[in-house]
């Protein structure tokens, strides 16, 4: 049994410490991407407050695929450039939002989310993924969130695309 908890009332940057001790514990020993990708969602989805949805889109021919995630149904396909997620996998940087409503062309997959984070997954480079994070609370996110969600992403980049 895996028992991967926030420690309660943990100052954020011991929330994602624990959080990536956590994913690192979890994808260490296994080579399957949808595996890794699945239990980093629900890890996200269990330490963060807050949150009404957290996965992954893919790079898959040069468009976002939906992958692993905890939340409700999303959109399927995003084109590269287009939405927070495009955004993000296009030029490669971090995308933190704090009013949905204000990003030109952001995808309401869920009319609920206010503010997002979208952090990519490169590898050599390469965008070949994305983490996203929805929030239904204005400015839930902070450079801190974006910090340890980049360090997440790091861990990840070899981790998601072995067969
Ligand atoms: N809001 C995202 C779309 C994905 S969903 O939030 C899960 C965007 O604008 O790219």
């Amino acid at each position: 049994m895996y028992d991967f908890k926030p420690a309660p009332g943990a100052a954020k940057s011991a929330l994602y410490a624990d959080l990536l001790a956590a994913a690192d514990a979890l994808t260490a020993g296994e080579r399957d991407a949808v595996a890794n990708m699945a239990n980093v969602a629900a890890l996200l989805w269990d330490f963060l407050p807050q949150v009404n949805w957290a996965g992954f889109y893919r790079v898959v021919d040069n468009e976002l695929v939906v992958g692993p995630f905890a939340g409700r149904p999303a959109c399927i396909r995003i084109p590269f450039g287009q939405g927070v997620c495009g955004v993000a996998a296009q030029s490669g940087a971090t995308q933190l939002v704090t009013d949905v409503h204000a990003f030109p062309g952001h995808i309401a997959c869920d009319p609920v989310s206010r503010s997002e984070l979208v952090v990519p997954v490169k590898r050599e480079g390469a965008v070949v993924a994305v983490i996203d994070i929805d929030s239904p609370v204005i400015a839930r996110f902070d450079a801190e969130d974006a910090e340890g969600i980049e360090a997440v992403a790091r861990l990840l980049a070899d981790r998601i695309f072995k067969s």
